[in-house]
């Protein structure tokens, strides 16, 4: 689709990282953004720093759990900006590092409920009338872990993170006959600080190199090559090619399984 100053994007975990450096993308290409962030204050300081560029943006607090909140949400966004067109369902938690057999029954549902059942939420909120409005578009960040779903301690989040992968397959089939296209983000490691927020709204920190996410792409390239896949309509968004050989070995051998 075509951004122009109609163009209202609602982002959710559009506080911090990967979230605002797509709102802030969308932003520059003229876009209204609303950033909607379980942290209302960070979500409003951060409209605030684009509000300064001269970009139209507001914070908004939404659980993404929520899903009275997100009726209100989408109210208070659209009285600022009119109708939403792009939905981008980015909020997400990291995993506790905990293998499937020892996690507590309580981690496996808050990741299901915030990485997979929150982007449902947006969907069930803003979905009808994106099919009725016949221009728009959804964007789902998953990750590379739903795609190279193997990784010891990522049981929960790969499990969310392929569910959101399959989701998005899904819908783009269900959208595309009404104008409105689906992009789905599988990112390997970005510098944000998804660690800390996790732990601010867990209160669970993983174990293991606290500096690997900081080695990781910076945000902004992610924004950009997801301000791209929306204007060109591409489902698949793959920030890191070069991470392809495990991806590769794994539809090897599901494509050996069916003799192919
Ligand atoms: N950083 C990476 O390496 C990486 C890689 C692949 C995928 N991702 C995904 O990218 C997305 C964004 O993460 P990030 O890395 O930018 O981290 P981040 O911590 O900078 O951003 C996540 C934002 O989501 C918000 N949030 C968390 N739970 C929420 C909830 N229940 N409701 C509303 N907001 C909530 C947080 O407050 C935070 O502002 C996540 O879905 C994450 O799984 C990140």
């Amino acid at each position: 689709m075509q951004i122009t100053d109609a163009t209202h994007a609602f982002v959710t975990g559009g506080a911090s990282g990967i979230g605002l450096a797509i709102a802030s993308a969308l932003a520059a290409a003229g876009a209204a953004v609303s950033l909607v962030d379980i942290d209302a204050a960070a979500a409003e300081a951060a409209a605030a720093r684009l509000a300064q560029q001269g970009w139209r943006a507001e914070g908004l607090a939404l659980d993404v759990r929520d899903r009275d909140g997100w009726q209100g949400a989408r109210a208070a966004a659209e009285a600022a900006f009119g109708p939403v067109s792009v939905l981008v369902n980015n909020a997400g938690i990291a995993p506790d590092g905990q293998k499937l057999a020892d996690m507590t029954a309580q981690g496996w549902d808050r990741m299901i409920a915030i990485n997979l059942t929150g982007a449902f939420n947006g969907v069930a909120t803003f979905g009808g009338a994106l099919r009725e409005a016949g221009a728009g578009h959804i964007v789902n960040v998953a990750s590379m872990a739903g795609l190279i779903a193997e990784h010891p301690g990522l049981g929960a989040y790969a499990a969310a993170k392929a569910g959101l992968i399959a989701m998005s397959e899904v819908l783009r089939s269900e959208m595309a006959p009404h104008g409105i296209g689906v992009s789905v983000v599988c990112p390997g490691m970005v510098a944000t600080s998804l660690a800390d927020t996790t732990a601010k709204i867990t209160g669970v920190r993983r174990d293991g190199d606290p500096s690997l996410l900081a080695r990781g792409m910076a945000p902004a390239q992610v924004g950009r090559e997801v301000l791209a896949a929306i204007r060109e309509d591409r489902l698949y968004v793959i920030t890191h090619p070069d991470r392809g050989g495990p991806v590769k070995a794994r539809f090897q051998a599901i494509l050996a399984g069916f003799g192919l």
